[in-house]
């Protein structure tokens, strides 16, 4: 029986410093394990949500899932927010119409941006994609400017690639 069936690995999750690339290479191969033998999408985004947020203390982690013509808030950590985003409205909407990652260094220099919190001061967005399609998109914000780079985008979308989506 994998080992996330057990409810064990949430309460080992190992938090590390060091450079964002050796947390993130910390951080992987747990999410890995956390992610093992476990079908359930919903499940599933909630820990990576947990597991982001425990390992980096950003603000606001989470996911929003496409459902018709809007996206819809899932599983997420931090403050409440917006519930439901037009296609190509915010950073969240204009990565799912654009199915790419965005990096917004300064929440205030981006036009349209939805200020779910007014702590966010920088945000990426990693959209969720299955067959071509965007499903959804990651959601990070920061409290502080410029807090996302290439590192980030490079091992998010790992991240992200490793959800089983049926
Ligand atoms: N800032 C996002 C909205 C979602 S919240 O930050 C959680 C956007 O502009 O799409």
């Amino acid at each position: 029986m994998p080992l996330s069936y057990l409810c064990t690995m949430a309460e080992d999750l190992t938090i590390i410093t060091g450079s964002k690339a050796e947390i993130y290479q910390s951080l992987i191969p747990q999410i890995k394990g956390l992610l093992e033998g476990e079908p359930d999408l919903i499940a599933n985004l909630a820990n990576v949500c947990a597991a982001l947020k425990e390992q980096f203390g950003w603000l606001w982690v989470g996911f929003y899932l496409v459902k018709q013509d809007e996206l819809v808030l899932g599983p997420f950590q931090g403050p409440v927010a917006c519930t439901r985003i037009k296609k190509g409205r915010g950073v969240c909407g204009a990565a799912w119409q654009n199915a790419e990652t965005l990096i917004v260094p300064d929440v205030e220099k981006f036009p349209g941006h939805i200020a779910c919190s007014s702590l966010s001061r920088s945000e990426i967005v990693i959209p969720l994609i299955k067959n071509g399609d965007v499903i959804g998109v990651l959601d990070v914000d920061a409290t502080e400017l410029d807090q996302f780079a290439e590192t980030d985008k490079k091992y998010l979308e790992e991240i992200i690639s490793l959800i089983p989506i049926s």
